[in-house]
């Protein structure tokens, strides 16, 4: 597992940067959106990459907008450049750090106490091939962020969502996760990659986690008649800064290939950007969406024993029942995991 550190992110990058050459340059657009004034909706990590085109697609469209965003001052920047395009929606930032519970819980309390709707959800933020270190409350980086972090939040904002939804206009959850979910492996017995660290198995891991998720939680809106969706989004492979902590052979092939490869990110937004606001999908959760279509995920990600285990073993890990009561400090969670 381990020893694969350098090649599989090699691998995983050329190939599936071949297998998208064909679609890279391709503007995507699938439908014309409606306008969406007054529309309230969150985007993490929206102050660049994909989740700033995101949200800046998203304002175009009449949106209120609120970048969750972990530096104040790269979201202000953001804020700011989207404000001078003079785009119909409004736009804010609001500092969510996903890598701690506590952040979350106080990102959520600001905008609960606003009173807001909240239509739209995009789990966008996300790390790739950190090396080994914990977050604040002791999760493994890429589960804690890209998948607990996002657990949490979504779990925090359901009742918000699910009043904000109406039964012909859902409330909608979009997920981020990535192809290399296909190589995903879930140890329920070591989510935290104790027993051999593989920050590619720990990426692949989480991107995984985040669609068993995303199935699960449309089983349960379903089940309860809930006004809501949730679907999950594969941008493709794109040119952003995610890039920034792969190996040295794997920069260099990036460097090389990325601008007649890789997406851009306004490309790679652009089935956020459907999966947020289609008509076509008004209602339509539990889809796997890559270049604006529903595909097929991987294999593993229909178990639906393994999405309720994993769904327990992240209620128990953030403090929350079932039925989405907090009942945990984040103190007794720590020790809990350490
Ligand atoms: N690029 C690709 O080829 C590709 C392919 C498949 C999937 N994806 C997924 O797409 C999503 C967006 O990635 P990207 O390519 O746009 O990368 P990016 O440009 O590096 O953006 C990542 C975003 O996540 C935010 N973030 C990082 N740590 C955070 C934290 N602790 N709390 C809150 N936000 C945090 C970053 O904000 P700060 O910089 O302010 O921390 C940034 O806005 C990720 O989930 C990624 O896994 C990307």
């Amino acid at each position: 597992h381990c020893s694969h550190e350098l090649l599989i992110p090699y691998l995983t990058l050329t190939g599936a940067a071949v297998l998208h050459t064909h679609e890279t340059k391709q503007v995507l657009s699938y439908t014309v959106f409606p306008h969406l004034h007054g529309r309230v909706a969150i985007v993490t990590g929206g102050s660049k990459g994909i989740g700033y085109e995101t949200a800046r697609q998203l304002t175009s469209l009449g949106m209120h907008v609120i970048i969750a965003g972990n530096r104040e001052e790269e979201s202000q920047n953001a804020v700011r450049r989207i404000r001078e395009e003079n785009v119909k929606g409004k736009v804010e930032g609001c500092h969510l750090d996903l890598t701690s519970l506590r952040s979350i819980r106080e990102f959520v309390q600001t905008f609960k106490d606003r009173g807001l709707p909240l239509h739209v959800l995009v789990n966008n933020a996300g790390v790739m091939l950190v090396p080994e270190r914990k977050t604040e409350d002791g999760f493994e980086t890429h589960f804690g962020l890209n998948y607990l972090g996002h657990f949490m939040l979504t779990q925090l904002l359901l009742d918000t969502l699910k009043h904000s939804g109406k039964q012909d206009s859902c409330a909608r959850i979009v997920t981020v996760s990535s192809a290399t979910h296909f190589v995903g492996e879930i140890n329920l017995e070591d989510l935290q990659s104790r027993s051999c660290y593989s920050s590619h198995g720990a990426y692949a891991q989480s991107k995984l986690a985040l669609v068993l998720f995303s199935y699960y939680l449309q089983q349960t809106l379903t089940a309860e008649g809930s006004h809501v969706t949730a679907n999950v989004v594969d941008p493709g492979v794109v040119n952003t800064d995610l890039y920034q902590n792969v190996s040295w052979p794997t920069h260099l092939c990036k460097q090389l290939m990325s601008r007649l490869l890789f997406k851009s990110p306004e490309q790679g937004a652009s089935t956020s950007v459907y999966a947020a606001a289609s008509p076509e999908l008004e209602g339509v959760g539990g889809c796997y969406l890559y270049n604006g279509q529903r595909t097929k995920s991987a294999d593993a990600s229909y178990d639906e024993e393994l999405q309720r285990r994993l769904w327990r073993l992240s209620c128990s890990y953030v403090g929350i029942q079932e039925e989405g009561q907090c009942s945990l400090s984040s103190r007794q969670l720590t020790s809990q995991v350490l």
